[in-house]
């Protein structure tokens, strides 16, 4: 019995050298394992042995069942791709792993928090639904303000609104704790207006806020001098125009030199070589009493600057409606 194992070993070894193809690994296993097969008749004269020698043997037997499934697994796994020669091209191109961007939105706010982290700012954020208090009232605007006006601002109740500005979260900020304060505010904020390629009902700012002892315009233009070298480059000329917010006294705004045409004239900066980046000033007295900082003892400075016309400019885009859109044909550029 042991000799004729062995032989069948053997001669499965020789045999399955010669199926080449689905119908000689069928005609093979049938042969050998299936339950008429050779094996399977070794197995069935396993009754015929004396009883001691019936363990040993049925286990040579499940060894060589065994050895015979796996030279048929081989063979059939050798063959697989010689059936399927023709379709594997191995000078193909692989094909490339769909990964996602980032959008520009994200990529211009992601370097401006860069900036000012590297200035000791923190980041802080507050809600896009304010109330008529902390979008208006607490930030000096007078009740006959027109920015309270229908047409700026998206009222949801009397006192209830989509933020027209970031500075509200100046004064969330002021009212979580005492100075001192040093901030930016990036976020989302809202505006009722005509819809066009330069203007869209949502766009982004961000919004600075640092309040201390002594705190002075120097700090103020130093720190926005800096801000802008970094993001716009070392080389651009700036300068400070005298303006007006409510909630800063004296205001100002900051314009820098058109950085697509260097200061000649574009249809970008509408031919005076300037673009204006931002407003800016001195916190005024009433912010401060309505957050109950004392004005006597604080004195802050405030900015605010618009995010969607500077990644516009950054990436070339001339319609701001298609930062909004979820277009992945243009997401993907980036
Ligand atoms: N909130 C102003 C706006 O939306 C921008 C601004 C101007 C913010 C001056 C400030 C500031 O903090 O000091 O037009």
């Amino acid at each position: 019995m042991i000799q004729m194992i062995e032989r069948l070993r053997l001669q499965a070894r020789d045999e399955i050298a010669l199926a080449s193809d689905g119908g000689g690994l069928d005609a093979f296993r049938i042969k050998f394992l299936g339950r008429k097969g050779l094996i399977g008749q070794l197995f069935d004269s396993l009754k015929d042995l004396p009883a001691d020698a019936r363990p040993e043997t049925g286990k040579l037997l499940n060894e060589l069942r065994s050895y015979v499934q796996s030279l048929l697994d081989e063979r059939k796994a050798s063959l697989r791709p010689a059936e399927n020669r023709a379709e594997l091209d191995l000078t193909l191109p692989g094909r490339p792993a769909l990964t996602g961007s980032l959008h520009p939105i994200t990529k211009t706010l992601d370097e401006i928090k860069r900036i000012f982290t590297g200035m000791g700012f923190s980041i802080a954020t507050g809600p896009e639904i304010e109330d008529d208090y902390h979008n208006f009232e607490a930030l000096n605007f007078p009740p006959d303000h027109p920015a309270r006006d229908m047409q700026d601002t998206f009222f949801i109740t009397d006192k209830i609104l989509l933020r027209t500005h970031t500075s509200p979260v100046q004064i969330r900020l002021m009212e979580s704790g005492p100075p001192p304060v040093r901030a930016i505010m990036p976020g989302r904020v809202y505006r009722n207006e005509a819809i066009s390629a330069r203007s869209y009902c949502l766009f982004h700012q961000v919004e600075g806020l640092v309040v201390d002892t002594n705190v002075t315009f120097g700090d103020l233009t130093g720190t926005l001098v800096s801000f802008s070298q970094q993001f716009y480059g070392s080389s651009l000329k700036y300068r400070f125009r005298p303006s007006f917010f409510p909630f800063t006294e004296p205001s100002a705004e900051m314009d820098i030199t058109c950085y697509l045409c260097n200061g000649k004239g574009c249809r970008v900066c509408k031919y005076t070589g300037w673009l204006e980046i931002l407003g800016c000033g001195m916190v005024d007295p009433n912010v401060f009493t309505a957050v109950g900082y004392d004005p006597e003892k604080y004195t802050g400075y405030a900015f605010g600057m618009g995010v969607d016309r500077v990644a516009m400019l950054r990436y070339g885009i001339d319609d701001i409606r298609i930062l909004f859109d979820n277009d992945v044909r243009f997401l993907s550029q980036f």
